[in-house]
């Protein structure tokens, strides 16, 4: 059981799951201080869903084909998760993009972890993407959401060098047990300490944050900020 008050998270995906499972792992670890209250997915036979059932958490599937059409999906989407009252949503491949309207009524408290050094990369296929442009250094993001695709405000990366003999696959494989941690890490900071949106601006703690916060140095896998007095 959470403590009374956590933070209540809804995540939503559209397949396998594996970051709502490191997400759950961590919560159950005491890593993060959360209540996972619900996944919900626009596919129908995504294997997040059925983890979160395994789990005891109220899984939802809000599939996009059984709607006529984008709005009637986004209103069904938006009734899920206005029903599970969350905090924090959190988009764990959830490979689906939001209409602007949608996503400003959860401005500052929407979130997505993606698979590359963003302002690099942004849509799909970050890994070849990567190899093809020759770079040194591969990572993930986890940033707000904002109506540009993956274009919002980057809060934490972590990073990894890129071996020449390196493939899209094996930089996949590498790169996931890496957002395994830095997901879970950022969504406790966030349970931790305020952190806020205001225009294009994160500030946390009150505090303008200049750059994302790198996983290892500049945030702890527990959530904490190594040197930053009063927020570890
Ligand atoms: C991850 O690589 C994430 O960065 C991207 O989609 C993938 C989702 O994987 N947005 P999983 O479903 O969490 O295993």
């Amino acid at each position: 059981m959470s403590a009374p008050g956590a933070q209540r998270l809804v995540v939503l995906l559209s397949g396998r799951g594996s970051n709502y499972r490191a997400l759950q792992a961590a919560r159950d670890d005491g890593r993060l201080p959360c209540e996972i209250v619900g996944v919900i997915s626009d596919q129908s036979g995504a294997a997040g869903l059925d983890r979160a059932r395994l789990d005891g958490v109220e899984a939802l599937c809000i599939a996009r084909d059984r709607y006529p059409d984008r709005n009637a999906f986004e209103q069904a989407l938006q009734l899920g998760i206005d029903l599970l009252v969350p905090h924090w949503i959190v988009l764990a491949g959830f490979m689906r993009v939001l209409s602007a309207d949608l996503v400003r009524r959860y401005a500052g408290r929407m979130i997505n972890i993606h698979p590359s050094l963003l302002p690099l990369h942004r849509g799909l296929h970050t890994h070849q993407r990567v190899l093809d442009a020759g770079e040194q250094e591969h990572g993930a993001s986890v940033h707000f959401v904002t109506p540009e695709l993956d274009g919002g405000p980057v809060i934490s990366q972590v990073r990894m060098p890129v071996r020449s003999d390196d493939t899209a696959q094996g930089l996949a494989d590498r790169l996931l047990p890496l957002e395994h941690r830095l997901l879970p890490a950022t969504v406790a900071l966030l349970s931790k300490v305020p952190v806020e949106l205001r225009h294009e601006t994160i500030f946390i703690d009150g505090n303008p944050l200049p750059a994302p916060l790198r996983l290892g140095p500049d945030l702890s896998d527990d959530g904490c900020l190594p040197g930053r007095r009063g927020t570890d």
